[in-house]
């Protein structure tokens, strides 16, 4: 089949002219006319600074007419479209491009099918917390079944940016801190997406972004510089990608960041000596939106043709929605300025791609009535919710009652008459978060939907009226956090606490002596030591996607038992952004001294640590060992649930180097399990890590596993566990 598709693409090249080849590079999105006499970003800035409504946007977005640029499609100058999602525009742009172009080379369709395409499931960040790799690779496959269903290709995911710093509002679109579980996440989606075969009519080819390193832009900043150790981003940020291209994925994006002076989409030594040497990656490589226009911005470039030239023999294949490849490629080869055997080479890994999807066999892979019968089907609905349940962490369950004991809150009894405050308790809309483009507002149950569907008892409530429902209800559900535009990308905050009017309502729910549980909708780790010490419970539920409100009744009212933990690290205030578990541990430690690494206005603690979650039950950890088995070593420990509900505790492994010629992690996740117990059943846990694991790359980038003293830990978070500590000897 590889030789098949390798002397194709050879015959093609043969055939065509220069502006085809230049063609396949191409990606254009739709443009918008008509409706409107500004360009489309002046209109986007109208509404995001309040010169237009949301409505007003989404009135005129509803008139505009599509321009597809069907003269340069039949002419050969188009290779594929980037946000179509319907069957019949896809078909009949690729009826135009196999009759209608000379040499019937068929399109490919790319879309942003982040977190499911109709069945809008958690934001990455969400179902990270889930910890469950089987379970992302059947959300993955379930959004395959229907984006192919309506005609997509290739999706730009999976994200494996690990994110330690919660300002960057693209903390949602990934697995959150840390390295192994973003390689794990990002591995299962490309497994999920491509499915068995790449040629099936349900797998869509996965395309790996931002490489690399995007999740570390300075200060959390969006598309801000990226300075790194060369050791650090071999050890904290390459290896979640590398997962995903040993998984499979078939195309990588470029990151619009640069890396320690060399933006991505113009970086030899990432894209070629890397990823193509090193890696053996032979798939295709997508420009990310213009980016290679903004070389010149970046300043790496003196203009558009220097940013075509540099783009291109970084390895560069497809030049997404800038149309500088269009500009300047021909006159850059014509002028041998650019050897042709460079754009042969990318030509070669679209077609190639293309081949494998098996476009030239089936250019039409889907119709309407597919697409119809495709989207939402019942089980799909019931994967959403059982993946927003399992997303959600209980970060609080205590209640004050009048003779000072603590006692949970949840799960709410039935019959619990609820008062429910915030403003996206009701709102369908909000449920989904960023990046569903492909959702519709009607799919999505919210709290409210879901309360008048079960006949609970609720009334909504807003800061007016907060006395006179309380009056009414037994429990005030405060529903707070972020609209769904305040994360993800062009989402940087520079303060991710609670807004004043959150804690102002918060405060008046408490005073009213009701017990108030808080339900947060968010896509980042936020700041809110407030809510953490007064509050009687607190669900993580994240943007839930379209079975939100049914998943957060799900767990409120104790029909399911928390299990999520936390991929990222809860600080207490802004100030302590990037904050994550795998820090060093400086010559001064934070402690009560002052000559230590902290801050004068914060603890040195994070409210809630990386790996942590509540549920209806409680674990207790007993009898860790280390024990070294051949290559590896067999970590044990006891689980036991101590409760009386039956649940699932997910039980992480840690390891620590002690002492070693470069500083080292406190600790660093390794292995974990999501193990389930019935009420009192206790179970031995065992973990391997290979000794090869246990390594770093020294000062001159060699990587090496150092003899000595290693601590293991388990537990139920990175804060609380078990240790044992081994002496390595090689
Ligand atoms: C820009 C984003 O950075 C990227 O993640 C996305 O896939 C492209 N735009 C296409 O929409």
């Amino acid at each position: 089949m590889q030789t098949e598709h390798e002397q194709k693409i050879k015959s093609l090249l043969s055939q065509m002219t220069l502006e085809e080849k230049i063609g396949q590079l191409r990606q254009c999105g739709p443009s918008l006319v008509g409706a409107f006499e500004v360009s489309f970003e002046e209109l986007l800035d109208m509404m995001f600074d309040g010169r237009i409504s949301k409505e007003e946007f989404d009135r005129l977005m509803g008139t505009a007419k599509q321009d597809f640029r069907e003269d340069d499609l039949k002419a050969g100058k188009i290779g594929s479209y980037n946000g179509i999602g319907d069957a019949a525009t896809v078909n009949r742009l690729q009826k135009i491009a196999v009759e209608e172009t000379r040499l019937g080379i068929p399109l490919l369709f790319g879309y942003d099918v982040i977190h499911g395409f109709r069945t809008v499931t958690p934001i990455p960040l969400g179902e990270s917390c889930a910890w469950e790799p089987q379970l992302w690779e059947k959300t993955g496959r379930i959004a395959a079944k229907e984006a192919t269903a309506a005609g997509i290709h290739m999706t730009f995911a999976p994200m494996a940016d690990v994110a330690k710093d919660a300002r960057w509002g693209r903390v949602s679109e990934g697995a959150g801190e840390d390295v192994l579980l973003n390689g794990m996440y990002g591995a299962a989606k490309v497994r999920g997406f491509q499915g068995d075969s790449l040629a099936n009519d349900d797998a869509m080819a996965a395309c790996v972004k931002h490489f690399a390193a995007y999740g570390a832009a300075e200060a959390g900043r969006d598309y801000n510089r990226v300075d790194l150790s060369m050791q650090r981003l071999y050890e904290e940020y390459l290896p979640a990608y590398k997962s995903c291209i040993e998984a499979g994925a078939r195309a990588v994006m470029p990151a619009f960041n640069d890396i320690n002076g060399v933006p991505c989409t113009a970086n030899q030594w990432l894209l070629m000596d890397l990823l193509r040497g090193k890696w053996g990656f032979d798939g295709v490589t997508v420009s990310d939106a213009n980016a290679i226009a903004e070389c010149v911005s970046h300043g790496i470039a003196a203009d558009q043709k220097e940013a075509a030239k540099l783009a291109l023999c970084a390895g560069v294949d497809i030049d997404m929605t800038s149309d500088t490849y269009t500009a300047c490629l021909k006159e850059l080869v014509e002028s041998k300025e650019l050897p042709e055997e460079v754009l042969d080479r990318a030509v070669s890994d679209v077609l190639r791609l293309k081949l494998e999807l098996g476009l030239f066999d089936h250019p039409y892979q889907t119709d309407e009535e597919r697409e119809k019968q495709a989207m939402q089907k019942p089980e799909y609905r019931a994967l959403a919710r059982e993946a927003a349940v399992k997303s959600m962490v209980l970060l609080k369950n205590k209640k004050q009652d009048s003779k000072a004991q603590e006692q949970a809150l949840l799960p709410l009894a039935v019959g619990t008459k609820l008062g429910i405050f915030g403003a996206v308790a009701d709102k369908r809309g909000e449920m989904t978060g960023a990046w569903a483009i492909g959702a519709e507002e009607n799919d999505c149950v919210s709290i409210v939907d879901a309360c008048k569907s079960r006949g609970i008892s609720y009334q909504l409530g807003n800061e007016d009226t907060v006395q006179e429902v309380a009056a009414g209800s037994d429990v005030l559900l405060a529903v707070l956090g972020e609209r769904k535009d305040e994360s993800g990308e062009a989402a940087s905050r520079a303060d991710i606490s609670l807004p004043a009017a959150q804690i102002t309502l918060l405060k008046k729910l408490l005073e009213t002596g009701r017990p108030v549980a808080v339900v947060l909708f968010n896509g980042r780790p936020l700041a809110i030591p407030f809510a953490a010490e007064r509050a009687d419970a607190i669900l993580e539920a994240w943007h839930p996607g379209i079975e939100a409100g049914n998943a957060v009744l799900d767990i409120l009212f104790g029909e399911a038992c928390p299990t999520g933990k936390l991929t990222v690290t809860f600080p207490s205030a802004t100030g302590q952004c990037p904050m994550y578990y795998a820090h060093i541990n400086t010559g001064r430690p934070g402690g009560k001294s002052k000559f230590t690494s902290k801050y004068l206005d914060a603890p040195t603690e994070p409210v809630y640590p990386f790996g942590y979650g509540l549920s209806y039950t409680e674990y207790a950890y007993s009898d860790i060992q280390a024990q070294r088995t051949g290559d590896a070593y067999e970590i044990r420990v006891k689980v036991k649930n101590c409760g009386d509900r039956d649940g699932e505790e997910i039980v992480q492994c840690y390891v620590q180097d002690v002492a070693a010629k470069r500083v080292r992690p406190v600790k660093q996740l390794k292995a974990f399990e999501k193990v389930p117990l019935k009420a009192g059943e206790e179970k031995e846990v065992r973990f391997q890590v290979q000794i090869q694991e246990l390594g770093y790359y020294d000062w001159d980038m060699h990587y090496i596993v150092e003899p000595g003293e290693f601590v293991f830990y388990a537990g139920g978070n990175s804060r609380d566990c078990l240790h044992v500590s081994v002496t390595y000897k090689p």
